[in-house]
This record gives C-alpha cells, sequence and structure tokens, in this order.
C-alpha cells in the first residue's frame, strides 16, 4: 500500500478509531471463551469495541490462535485493518537457544544471526508478525537480573550482534519473506545503568557516556532497519524514558532518522505518575505522546485521555495521525495489508517447530556460547574413567533461562542425559539434590560417589527465577548449601570438574578449587548434549567473556574498558594514595575476552600495514598464530586501541575488531584485521563524534587482560 493510501484510511477513521489504534493489549483478552476477558477487562475498564480494536496484541502463540484473532479483528474493525501480533522471543520460540548473555560469549555474528534466523522461522509459522528483541542495553552490573538479556559489556561487541539480530530477524525483504518477523530494539535507553543493579531503578549517565557506551547497539540496530523502538522503564537525566522528548524526538528521530513507531514498556507511560512526572493518567498521556510514543503497551493512559486532549488543543489531532500512520506503515512493512496471516501454518508449525535442524543448531551454537574457565588438565574427561554426575542442575530440564516462554523443561537435554548419551562410564545420582539445601541423604550420596569414581561432573548454578525482569541480587555467589556441597565433594574427590548454569557473573571465590570450571550458562534445549560435548573433547571449547566476571561483588561494576585515573594503582602499586581498594584488587576474576581451550595457540607476531595513517584510513593488522596442539581450535583474535593523548580521558583499551579462525593441529596462520580509523572517534564536550590526530596503540592478545604485542599508530 502506498503512503497516500494509508492516509486515505486515516481520513476514514473516527478519532476513537485512531487512538484505539495505540493501545496494545495482552494475548488473554483475545481467548475464544469472553469469560476469560472479565479479569483484564475490569481491571483496564475497557470495553469489547475497544478490545476488539486495539492496533496490536501482546503474548499470542500457535497458529490457529493467530489466524482466528487476525480474521476476528479484521471483520470487527471497522476498516478491515489487520491487527499485529508481537511477543517476547528472545532466545528463541520453542527451541531454546542460549540466552543472549551467553550468545555474546560466541563472539560469533554468524551464530547469533542464525539464532534469530530460526527464532523468526518457529515465531512465524505459529502466526507472530514482530519479536520484542534485540534487547541491546549495555551491562556493567551482574547484580541486574537482565544482564542475561543482553550480550554484554562492550559497546562495539554489542553492536556487532544488534546488526546480526536484526538480519536474523527481518531477512532482507520482511514484506515478502513470511519465515521473517519484525525487530524492536529496547529499551531506549540505558535500561542496563539502572543504580545498584536494582531493576527499575534510576539511570544516571553523563552525556558522553549516555552516547558513546549505552547508544551504539541501539543505533546500529536501526541503521540495520529494525522496525520497532521500546522505551526503557527508567528516567534520563530525571526524565522517565516514556516521557522523553529530547530521548525519542530529538536523538531517535532526528538524530538516528528513525521513522518507524516507538512502543511504551509494559505499563511505563502510567508509571510515569509512580516517577512523580505526571499528576495523573492524562498527564502522563500527554507526556507520552508530546515525546511521540505511539503506542502504549497494557495501560490505557492513551485509550482514556487522549481525545480530551485532541478537544482542548488542535496539536494533539496532529500527534495522533502521526501516531496512527507511523503504526499503520508498521502493519505495511509487514505485509499484512495483503497477507494479514502473515507466516501462520498449521500444518508447517507441526513441521518446523523444535525440528531435528533447529536441536542441531541450538547445540552448535550453544557448544559456542559455554566458556571454559578452569582447567588443570582434568579435561577433557576419558572415556576410560569412571565419572559421577550429581548437584542441583545435574538432571534438571531447567537450562533454558527466564525468557523462554514458550520453551518446556521436558523437551530440554539435561546435563546428565546429555552425558549418559556418550558412551562412557557414567553414573548418574538418584539422589534429589536441591537448589538451597542439602540433605544427609544426598550429602553420603555426593560423598560415595565422589570416592567411588574418578571424576565428579557438579552442576550448581541458579533457578530460571534468579535471573532476567525483576530478578536483582545483591549477593552473587553461588547459594551457600551449593558452595557446601561443593567443599564437602572436594574432601573427597580425586578431580572435581563444575558446570554451572546461571543468567550472570558469579562471584566464583568459593569454588577456587575445582579442577576445571565450565560456565554453562542457561544453554537451552540441547544444553546437556552441547555440555558433554565440550566436557568429553568432541568440541574444543572456544567461548569468550562478553562481560567480566568481579572478584568480589564490592567491585561492581568492574568492567575493561576503564579509564586511568591521575593515580593509577599500576603506576605505584605499593603506595598508598592510588586508586586501589584496601581488600581487593581492581580487576575482575575473569576480564572480558577470557576464555580457555583445550590448545595452546601461541601468538608470534602482529605487523601493522603502515604506522602513520590519515585520519580517514584503514589499517591492517596482521596477527601470525600458531596452534600448538593436535587438536583443531577457534582462536578468537581480539584487537584493542588506546588514544593516547585526547580532549577527554579515553579508555586504556577499547575493542576496535576481532576475527575468529579456526586452527588445524599445529597450524600457524596468519590473521587480519581490518581497522578502519573512523572506529576511532570518540564524544568529545561538544558532543560531537571525531577522530583526532596523534598517538595510539594498538594491542593484540587472547582476552582484555592478556595483550601479547602493541603498535603505535600515529594518525595526522
Ligand atoms: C516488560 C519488559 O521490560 C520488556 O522487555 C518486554 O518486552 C515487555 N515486558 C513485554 O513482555
Amino acid at each position: 500500500m502506498k503512503q497516500t493510501e494509508l492516509l486515505a484510511i486515516i481520513e476514514k477513521m473516527s478519532p476513537k478509531e485512531k487512538v484505539d489504534q495505540l493501545l496494545q493489549l495482552a494475548a488473554d483478552f483475545y481467548t475464544d471463551n469472553a469469560e476469560d476477558r472479565t479479569g483484564p477487562m475490569e481491571n483496564l475498564d475497557i470495553n469489547e469495541t475497544t478490545i476488539d480494536n486495539a492496533g496490536s496484541i501482546l503474548g499470542v502463540s500457535g497458529a490457529q490462535k493467530a489466524i482466528d484473532i487476525q480474521k476476528h479483528y479484521i471483520e470487527n474493525n471497522p476498516h478491515n485493518l489487520p491487527t499485529i501480533l508481537m511477543a517476547d522471543i528472545i532466545h528463541g520460540f520453542r527451541t531454546i537457544f542460549p540466552i543472549p548473555l551467553a550468545l555474546g560469549c560466541t563472539w560469533s555474528k554468524e551464530a547469533v544471526e542464525e539464532m534469530a534466523s530460526v527464532s523468526a522461522l518457529e515465531s512465524s509459522v505459529s502466526g507472530l508478525h514482530l519479536t520484542f528483541s534485540p534487547m541491546l542495553d549495555l551491562v556493567r552490573d551482574p547484580r541486574w537480573g537482565r544482564v542475561l538479556e543482553s550480550t554484554g559489556e562492550d559497546p562495539y561487541l554489542n553492536s556487532e550482534f544488534a546488526r546480526a539480530m536484526v538480519h536474523g530477524y527481518q531477512g532482507d525483504n520482511l514484506k515478502e519473506d513470511m519465515t521473517k518477523v519484525a525487530a524492536c530494539v529496547k529499551h531506549f535507553a540505558a535500561y542496563g545503568g539502572a543504580i545498584g543493579g536494582r531493576d527499575y531503578n534510576t539511570v544516571d549517565v553523563s552525556e558522553t557516556t549516555l552516547r558513546e557506551k549505552y547508544l551504539p547497539s541501539y543505533h546500529a540496530a536501526i541503521e540495520a532497519g529494525a522496525k520497532l523502538v521500546m522505551t526503557a522503564f527508567n528516567t534520563i537525566e530525571g526524565v522517565p524514558a516514556s516521557g522523553n522528548k529530547k530521548l525519542f524526538r530529538d536523538v531517535l528521530r532526528d538524530e538516528f532518522k528513525f521513522t518507524g513507531p516507538v512502543i511504551s514498556d509494559w505499563a511505563a507511560i502510567k508509571e510515569m505518575i509512580n516517577h512523580g512526572v505526571a499528576a495523573n493518567e492524562k498527564d502522563a498521556a500527554r507526556l507520552a505522546i508530546e515525546a511521540g510514543v505511539d503506542i502504549e503497551m497494557m495501560t490505557t493512559c492513551y485509550d482514556k485521555h487522549l481525545l480530551e486532549l485532541v478537544e482542548e488543543d488542535a496539536r494533539y489531532m496532529d500527534l495522533l495521525d502521526e501516531s496512527v500512520l507511523r503504526i499503520l506503515e508498521l502493519k505495511n512493512d509487514l505485509g499484512l495489508f495483503e497477507n494479514p496471516y502473515r507466516g501462520a501454518d498449521v500444518e508447517k508449525e507441526k513441521e518446523v517447530i523444535l525440528s531435528d535442524g533447529h536441536r542441531e543448531s541450538a547445540r552448535k551454537i550453544a557448544e559456542k556460547s559455554m566458556v571454559l574457565l578452569e582447567n588443570n588438565g582434568v579435561l577433557p574427561l576419558s572415556k576410560q574413567e569412571k565419572i559421577a554426575v550429581f548437584g542441583p542442575k545435574a538432571t534438571t530440564g531447567d537450562l533454558m533461562g527466564a525468557w523462554s516462554w514458550q520453551g518446556k523443561f521436558d523437551e530440554v537435554i539435561t546435563i546428565a542425559e546429555g552425558l549418559s548419551a556418550k558412551g562412557a562410564h557414567v553414573t548418574v545420582s538418584t539422589e534429589n539434590y536441591e537448589l538451597f539445601e542439602n540433605s544427609e541423604a544426598n550429602l553420603a550420596d555426593a560423598k560415595q560417589l565422589a570416592t567411588e569414581n574418578d571424576i565428579v561432573v557438579l552442576a550448581l548454578g541458579e533457578a530460571d527465577w534468579m535471573s532476567g525482569e525483576a530478578a536483582s541480587r545483591s549477593d552473587i555467589k553461588l547459594p551457600q548449601s551449593q558452595i557446601d556441597l561443593f567443599n564437602e565433594v572436594r574432601k573427597v574427590a580425586k578431580k572435581l570438574v563444575v558446570v554451572l548454569i546461571n543468567g550472570r557473573p558469579l562471584d566464583l571465590n568459593a569454588i577456587n578449587e575445582a579442577d576445571a570450571v565450565l560456565e554453562a550458562w542457561f544453554p537451552g534445549t540441547e544444553g546437556g548434549n552441547a555440555i558433554a560435548n565440550i566436557l568429553f573433547g568432541d568440541v574444543n571449547p572456544s567461548g569468550r567473556l562478553s562481560m567480566s566476571f568481579p572478584e568480589s561483588v564490592g567491585q561492581v561494576p568492574v568492567y575493561y574498558n576503564t579509564e586511568n585515573t591521575g593515580r593509577p594503582y599500576e603506576s605505584a602499586p605499593d603506595e598508598k594514595y592510588v586508586s586501589k581498594y584496601l581488600d581487593v584488587s581492581n580487576y575482575a576474576k575473569y576480564p572480558f575476552g577470557y576464555g580457555l581451550s583445550y590448545s595452546e595457540v601461541s601468538y608470534d607476531d602482529m605487523t601493522l600495514s603502515k604506522d602513520n595513517g590519515k585520519i580517514d584510513d584503514t589499517i591492517e593488522v596482521i596477527v601470525t598464530l600458531t596452534n600448538k596442539s593436535t587438536r583443531p581450535v577457534t582462536e578468537t583474535v581480539q584487537l584493542y586501541v588506546r588514544d593516547l593523548v585526547a580532549e577527554t580521558a579515553r579508555p586504556l583499551k577499547e575493542l576496535k575488531g576481532f576475527e575468529q579462525v579456526v586452527l588445524q593441529a599445529n597450524e600457524t596462520k596468519q590473521v587480519t584485521i581490518m581497522l578502519e580509523t573512523k572506529k576511532l572517534a570518540y564524544v568529545h564536550q561538544d558532543l560531537s563524534w571525531s577522530v583526532d590526530a596523534g598517538e595510539f596503540d594498538l594491542m593484540v592478545g587472547p582476552n582484555s587482560r592478556e595483550l601479547v604485542f602493541s603498535k603505535k599508530l600515529t594518525l595526522g
């Protein structure tokens, strides 16, 4: 449909019909059973006509249901408009992939794109049109439960994944390609900066940090063509995002040129009353529409009060028309006027969902996402040895994480199942291990199994509800009962391997005495198989952390790209008056970019194609590597940069490029990372981005701490 045709529809719509387009309701308003509607309907105090005309619906699933809802909607809508079916498909629909923080640890754009593509296919055959993903909030505080939804702490890496996810969801031709769904960038902006890591809390960031660290990943997704943007729950400079004109009109629309609709987060418009910036719902509606928020999710400030605003001031009619146009344009971009059911297909749904191919994809990506944190040589496991598997995460399907509402526990391959399928001497405990307490029976069982076997695989970690939305923790250690279990087993086990299932970086000091630690995150449906493949060495681990693990919660936030202070600790470690703690180091326990494999890879050489360049140039950074082992390995070569003298204090290192390379047994290879010097731009005091002339250090290595080579580059 052309824009003129959309405008002609808007012309014919009554003001109330227009307002209804701005409302998004949850799926339970649309069940076949009218009685089911009573609760929520009463809560929101809206009538059946409003429900029938609400412009979009949240959380429907199932092809037949989607078809029925759309049919009913079109028949009842006075202009026969279609609705948009949206949902949170965050890391897989029914085939659950690793949580986004784990996807970040793949350092593989291809893997992330594949996850999004499979998710889009399963969602689209089930009738969905749009996913509330990618979540692109940069995170630095592991107390915040939603770190699991982010790809990590680095703006460069997050931006790479942002583009990959948008392309995976939307493809190249969203309108025609029914296997794709639209992507929604969230949460604009800086939701991950919640003070103290407490969910929904105030965010207080400088504008330079906001622009340089937090905004780039959202911007990258918008440039990649994401169709919708969601507001954040938090305030920025005291103004809630959902009523923040500067953020949405000036930055998102004028600077980033985003032309699609903006949706509020759940009830976030009404919550501006709680923030104390709106006196009532009408005031909240006014702030939000003025900021350019088009869709109100699950509260009715617009539905109840926009018309009053229009009557008082005709300017609001223009704002309303603008919003309706943006919503109809999204429907048009999805091809819903031509094909309102899009990919919904009851037959294909059976074939596609949780297909063998999708399981395989989930397994491979899970393998890439796991990070081997420690290994004193005990891994890989040998099939000759007797292995015992137990612990609170050993036999459970709770490996999917908080955002996996379609995933089913009984479809998950557990750790015990994965290991048992390997044809080795694996004994799985028949005792019940709990997350938060040990019984006498399981402590006795643990000791007996540890004594009788050569190796223990102890599966520890968090339950799915311990990370995710509204799941902040001040104590990021393992639960005390699990630490007690570890200590008891450690006393008797000959070799002790810990597999961790969790949704955030943890304080892991309590398990320092483990022989090996595999961070498996919430790995998804195929988690157990992926873990087994890594533990037995069928797959050489290659995951690298995309978020630092603190030494202690007191250091938080601890992240790699910090600036120097005027009194850097490193310059005088024995001095009192330097920037340090009295009781803990300044550094992460496991830094950004860190991860082990079963191979030793040496960094042999680094050269630059030139060491003098122009401000707008491309430098080739050539690194020579050797795999000193007899098994193939995937190495992620990381390039960090420091701008030595700048207008503002610059980070000591910032990731500006990486290459993942497979090295066969004993192979030596050259890897080239292309550094476009425009990547060296930063936000100056006047808030403009530019590259300074002068000297830079270019550093390469296997992680942000072990930078093996450093070369000077001069730009002029
Ligand atoms: C609230 C969450 O903050 C957001 O990420 C999600 O998309 C919406 N609820 C809808 O479920």
